[in-house]
């Protein structure tokens, strides 16, 4: 079977080599294009610092965790190909959420803030909170040091979720950064004489690399349109 040329926008960074780790031994992806800002060797096929019309035309499906201006830089280059593009890029502003939208015009476009089935999951649990809209509610995330945004797109997500759920407007999330927590969200459910919570926690980077090539695998199939990764779990 001819595999899917891949091609990785933040080819260098954690997730970046978390999913070419997950590539080795299986058979529907290459891992061809590895896009990166600083010049090394990513070990994908081929690394590279600019994002030529050659190579582009040859990706099959693109797979983005970089950074919001990395992506917004890399879209009027790869949008050309019409290829899939699954992103999972946080922290982008209104106008680059709008900019990656765009794009869903042309071809299918999947971002997720979080791509765990354990949030999916979450998400969908949250819809029972209707029938305790009235107790207090917070959000609280930790992640390592290294986090550039603050709060979490998964703890963005959450409360986008929970105020269309409970139609209230709830206190910010609550973030904490140290050592090397890969990402745990709960989700406080504060109620007169008991309280509810929630927690999701994620053990290893490796179930968001999986889960962006499963949804790869899926939005290949899908025609042109932007999907949120609950869109594809149906
Ligand atoms: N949705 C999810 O499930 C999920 C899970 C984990 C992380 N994330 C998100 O994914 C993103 C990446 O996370 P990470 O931990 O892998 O970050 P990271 O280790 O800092 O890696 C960032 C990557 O983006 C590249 N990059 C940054 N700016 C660039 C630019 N201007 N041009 C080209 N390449 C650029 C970096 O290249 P250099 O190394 O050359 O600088 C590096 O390869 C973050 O937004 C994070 O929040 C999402």
């Amino acid at each position: 079977m001819k595999k899917n040329k891949l091609g990785v926008l933040g080819a260098s960074g954690r997730m970046g080599q978390e999913i070419l780790r997950c590539l080795e031994g299986q058979t529907k992806f290459e891992a061809f294009l590895g896009w990166s800002e600083r010049e090394k060797e990513t070990g994908y096929k081929h690394s590279v610092t600019r994002l030529d019309p050659e190579l582009v035309d040859k990706v099959d499906v693109w797979i983005d965790f970089s950074s919001p201006d990395a992506l917004t830089a890399a879209i009027p280059k790869i949008s050309r190909s019409k290829k899939p593009i699954i992103s999972g890029t946080t922290g982008l502003s209104d106008v680059q959420m709008k900019k990656l939208k765009s794009l869903a015009t042309n071809c299918a476009v999947m971002w997720s803030s979080n791509m765990s089935l354990g949030i999916a999951v979450l998400m969908k649990t949250l819809e029972h909170l209707q029938m305790i809209s009235d107790f207090d509610f917070q959000i609280e995330e930790f992640h390592h040091k290294h986090k550039k945004d603050a709060p979490s797109g998964t703890a963005l997500s959450l409360q986008k979720k929970l105020e269309k759920v409970t139609q209230t407007t709830l206190p910010a999330p609550l973030s904490l950064r140290g050592g090397g927590v890969i990402g745990i969200h709960k989700v406080w459910a504060f109620g007169e004489e008991e309280t509810l919570c929630f927690e999701h926690m994620a053990l290893q980077r490796r179930v968001f690399a999986r889960g962006a090539l499963w949804a790869a695998e899926r939005l290949l199939k899908k025609p042109k349109g932007f999907y949120e990764f609950g869109d594809l779990l149906k």
